[in-house]
Formats: structure tokens, sequence, C-alpha cells
């Protein structure tokens, strides 16, 4: 790409947001509803709402919040409301963050130096195959070692096996209310019990789930006790700007007390630029994600978050009924919130072919692996559009029926290679080829489908024997953890 230089001089607004509303031409259409994840929209009044709040603290600075003590009273109200909805005593605390991965990071920090307090030098948490890859994002940051623990038959975690994962020097382990891939909540109470006994700290991650599972539980749906009614759980993040239906920039991570979070701050106190005390992880915090997070509370209330959850319980009914009236389809366990998972049973339906087909009809799609599935975060504005979806997803599936040859092309070609070769590290390194053409020079949206040009004999032999193989490799990878753990025990 040439070089591309700050334009000399400014120009006019009108024709500047006239740019802005152009490069809009290819994006996906989330107010219509055909997005399944990163819009959460509760209606154009609230939106207005929140831009409205956006606006009045544009240009405040939550790095100061003795310059600014709006911003800490509507942070210190937004904590002290989400400890109440997590049913949490007086004592506990926390924090506003700039959104889930954030909150899980923090968590993770905090976790990491209380242990360090208390002389584990090689931290490692224990954290279910299906956690947020947050986890795995800190433990790269943040130099903790990270224990994967197989889910059991229900896409839950299997506890006894996260058990046997603990270790000396385990500071730290998560679960899901719910996980993200197929919905489902982790076995919060036996977890937390086991946390206890060890006196590991215990973080629920509820970034999806937090703003939503307390408002499905009040219309009267089962949902397992999960969070600070549970003894042993310490701390929780839930994300305002899901279905707290924030502006983005928001989540809230509340510990069950002070000896908890006092080890996420972090204090200099010899910068020449003063004592800088920081809470979390920005400098800078943003006001206007702080006002509109206070304002989208403020504006739905609990019988607006009753009135959307029941929607979106509405939708995920009517979705899960149209997939189990398609006799290719499957559901991936009995989802106990608002996201669903479904696969393909037959080998003449390729998922991924059924992905790129919704796609062709102007649906974005949550493709995901192991297994190969198509994943739908239902909303309230679902409701509306459920019956389009299910129309469009039957003729896919019939489309792709008759069409076997789709599964070897573009992105779904891609996609089933990615899945399915078994050594990751080629996975890793071609993703990394991706990273670096989109941020390079050239700034280049990547064409995924492109790797799958170069098919042939190694897509075959992949398709054919990459599941196998995966499979091998991961039992043995835990016939290995299981046998060094084994020879510490022994030598401990
Ligand atoms: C369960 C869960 N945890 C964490 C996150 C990460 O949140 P964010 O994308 O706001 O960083 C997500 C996002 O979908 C999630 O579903």
């Amino acid at each position: 790409m040439a070089l591309l230089e700050i334009p000399r001089t400014g120009r006019d607004a009108d024709s500047i947001v006239a740019d802005l509303e152009a490069f809009r031409q290819g994006d996906v259409g989330w107010k219509e509803g055909k997005v399944f994840s990163l819009v959460y929209n509760a209606g154009d009044a609230h939106t207005e709402l929140l831009k409205r709040a956006h606006n009045a603290f544009f240009s405040e600075n939550g790095l100061n919040p003795m310059a600014f003590k709006s911003l800490q009273r509507m942070e210190a109200e937004l904590v002290r409301m989400t400890a109440t909805m997590l049913h949490g005593g007086p004592g506990v605390v926390g924090t506003l963050t700039s959104g889930g991965t954030e909150s899980i990071l923090l968590a993770v920090k905090a976790a990491r130096e209380r242990g360090k307090k208390k002389g584990i030098r090689n931290p490692e948490m224990v954290v279910p195959r299906s956690v947020h890859v947050a986890f795995d994002k800190a433990a790269h940051y943040l130099g903790v070692k990270i224990r994967h623990v197989a889910l059991a038959g229900d896409y839950r975690v299997d506890t006894r096996a996260l058990a046997r994962a603990i270790t000396r020097s385990t500071v730290l382990i998560a679960a899901s209310a719910p996980q993200y891939p197929h919905g489902v909540i982790d076995p919060i109470e036996p977890i937390a019990a086991l946390a206890r006994s060890h006196d590991i700290a215990f973080h629920v991650d509820s970034c999806i789930g937090g703003f939503v599972l307390p408002w499905i539980e009040g219309l009267g749906y089962p949902v397992p006790p999960w969070d600070f009614r549970v003894d042993g759980v310490t701390s929780i993040s839930a994300d305002l700007h899901k279905y707290g239906y924030a502006a983005k920039g928001a989540s809230v991570l509340v510990y069950r007390d002070m000896s908890y979070l006092k080890h996420q701050f972090f204090v200099a106190t010899d910068w020449p630029g003063g004592i800088y005390a920081s809470p979390t992880m920005p400098g800078t915090r943003p006001g206007g994600a702080i006002a509109a997070a206070w304002a989208a509370v403020h504006g739905m209330g609990q019988d607006g978050y009753l009135r959307h959850a029941r929607r979106a319980m509405e939708a995920r009914a009517e979705l899960l009924a149209g997939l189990r009236a398609i006799p290719e389809l499957r559901v991936l366990g009995e989802p106990q919130s608002t996201i669903v998972a479904y696969a393909s049973r037959s080998r003449d339906v390729d998922i991924y072919a059924v992905a790129d087909a919704l796609e062709d009809r102007g649906w974005s799609v949550d493709r995901q692996q192991r297994p190969d599935s198509i994943h739908c975060t239902l909303m309230s504005a679902h409701r509306d559009i459920m019956g389009s979806y299910l129309a469009d997803l039957r003729e896919a599936v019939a489309h792709v029926r008759s069409h076997p040859e789709l599964k070897s092309r573009g992105n779904a070609a891609m996609y089933g290679m990615m899945a399915k070769v078994p050594f990751r590290g080629m996975v890793r390194s071609a993703t990394m080829k991706f990273m670096e053409s989109m941020y390079g020079p050239g700034g280049a949206s990547p064409d995924l489908s492109a790797v799958s040009e170069g098919q042939g004999p190694l897509m075959r032999a992949v398709n054919r024997y990459g599941p196998r193989a995966l499979h091998a490799l991961d039992q043995l990878k835990s016939r290995l953890d299981e046998a060094r753990k084994r020879l510490l025990r022994r030598e401990g």
C-alpha cells in the first residue's frame, strides 16, 4: 500500500460522517437481527438512551476518580447493583472493567498475587476445556500455567477430572455460567466445595450469563446455583455490554470480599509522575462507557431485563423446536440459558457448508470446532426473526445435501481443514500468517477461502485421518499429564 499520511487540511464534518457511513457497506446487518453475537441490541429507544449518556460523558476520564466523582459514583453503584443481583452480601466488592476479557485477566492476576502471598512460585490454574479463551490469554500474558480439564458427555466439565488436575501450585479454579460454546452451566456447587477445601480462589465466568441468568431464574426456568449463594465462589465476572445491554466497554468484576480484590490493584510509589494507583488494566478509562452502562441499567430496570430475557428464551424455544425438526441436525447438550449450538448428524451434510449457505442468505454465522458446529447467542431481537432464520436454515441444509461438493469449497473447506489438522502448530502458524497479512503494511482483509485452494491430497488426508489423530493426540496429552503428576506426587 502507498504511504498514507494524515490529510494536510481538515475538512467539513458532513463529508467525514458520509465517508464513515459508506465504510459500513460490507458490515453485517446487526440491526436486522442477522447477527448472533457481537451486538446486543435492545431496540432503537434504548440505543438512543445509551448514545445520550455516552455523549454526556464523552470527555470525562475515570483514570482519576477524585477528579470525576460522578464516574466514581456510577462505578460504585453499578458494582453494588451487580453484587445484589448476584446475591452477594454487603462485603462484596469489585470494579468496572472494559469487558469480559479484562475482567478475566484481572481475576487471574488477583489469584496469582494471592497465591504468591501463600508462597506459590509457579502458579497454575485449572479450567474446563470449554472455558472462554480469555483464560488462555491470561495464562499467556501473566505467566500462569493453564490446565484444561475434559468435558463430560453433557459438555459440562468433568468434576472428577478437575479435582485430579489440582496441584499444590493451583492458585485459581475457573468455571462458567454458562460456558460460551454450548450454553451449559458447569457444576458450580461441587467445584466450589473443592476450591474451598483447598483454599483456592474460584472464579465463575458469567460474562455472558451474568445479566441474563438471574432474570431467566426469575421467570421460573430451572437454573442451578452458580452465584454468590454458593459458598466457595470467590469472584464473578458479568458483562454489562452483553445482556446488560450497555454500550461496548463495560463489564463488572466482583469478589466475595476485599481480601481477594486487593490483589487486583496496582500501585507504583516511585514514579516521577507521582504516586500512581490503578484498580484495573487501562490507564485512561472512558467516561462514556461508564455513563452509558449506568444509563443502561436504569433504562432497563428489572422489568426491562425480565422482558428481554423472556423474549430471548422464547426465541431459544422456537430455535430448539425448529432444529429438532430437521433430521440432519442435532443440538449439542441441553442448553441452560440463551445459547444454542448445533451440529450435523448426517454424513451428507457438512455443517460448515451449511454455515456458508446461511451466510449466502445474509446471516452472520459463528462456527465452532470439536465438534464442528454452529453457535447462536439468542437475544430479544431474535424473537421476531426466528421464523425466517429457520426457513433459511431448512433451505441451507437441503441445498448442502444436494451439493455434497460444497464441503470442499470456500470457507467450508478452510474451516473443515483447520478444525481437523492434528498438528495444531500448523493451524497456529497459518492463523499467525492471517494476522500478519491483516496487520501488515498492506492492511488487507485476508481471503479465508484461499487456504483451501491448495487442497488436493493433504486436504483429503486431513479430512480422513485428522479427527482420529486429534483424538489420539488429546488422549496422549492427558495421559502424559497424569503420569507427570503421579511422578511429582511420588517425589513430593
Ligand atoms: C463466557 C464468556 N467469557 C468471556 C467473554 C469475553 O468477553 P469480551 O469479548 O467482552 O472480552 C465472552 C465473550 O463472548 C464469553 O462468552
